[in-house]
C-alpha cells in the first residue's frame, strides 16, 4: 500500500462525513500491520462534545475488531471537502493513537492539488503520556 493509495482511502471515506455543523468534512485511513485498512469519517452531534473524529472513528473500528497493530494513517480534509491545505489530526486523535502506535507510525497528510506530508507520531505529540508499559502486560 503506498501513501497515495491510503490518502485515497481516506479520501473515500470522506464521503460519509457526517457534519452539518461544521462543514468541516474529515477522511481518515488507517493501516494495520497485516495490511488491513480501516476507514472513518467524522461524525458530529448536536451536542457538540459528542462529535467523533475520522481518526478516532478508524481507530476505534480497528480496536473493536481486536486489531492493535498499525502501520500509519491517511488524513484528508476541509470546508466541504475541498482537501485545500492539509488537516492535522487534533490533540484528542494524537493521544488515541498513541496509546497503540509507537512512536515511528506514520501519519500521512494529502491534500487536493496531490502534496502528501508524512510525520511520525513522535513528532505529532512529543513526549506523550502513557501508562501502557506500566500497567498492561506486554501481550495486550
Ligand atoms: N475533526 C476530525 O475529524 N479530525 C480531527 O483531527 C480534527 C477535527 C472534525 C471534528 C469536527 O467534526 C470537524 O472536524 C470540525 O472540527
Amino acid at each position: 500500500m503506498t501513501d497515495q493509495e491510503l490518502v485515497d482511502r481516506a479520501t473515500e471515506a470522506m464521503k460519509y462525513s457526517y457534519s452539518p455543523y461544521s462543514h468541516f468534512r474529515v477522511g481518515a485511513a488507517l493501516l494495520a500491520a497485516d495490511g488491513c485498512v480501516y476507514t472513518g469519517c467524522n461524525i458530529e452531534n448536536s451536542s457538540f462534545s459528542v462529535t467523533n473524529c475520522a481518526e478516532r472513528t478508524a481507530l476505534f473500528k480497528a480496536v473493536s475488531e481486536g486489531v492493535h497493530d498499525f502501520q500509519a494513517i491517511a488524513v484528508v480534509g476541509g470546508t466541504d471537502g475541498d482537501r485545500k491545505d492539509f488537516s492535522y489530526p487534533c490533540g484528542v486523535c494524537r493521544q488515541a493513537l498513541t496509546e497503540f502506535c509507537g512512536p515511528d507510525f506514520r501519519v500521512i497528510l494529502g491534500k487536493a492539488d496531490g502534496e502528501i506530508r508524512v510525520h511520525t507520531l513522535e513528532e505529532l505529540l512529543t513526549g506523550s503520556f502513557t501508562l501502557r508499559e506500566v500497567l498492561l502486560h506486554e501481550d495486550v
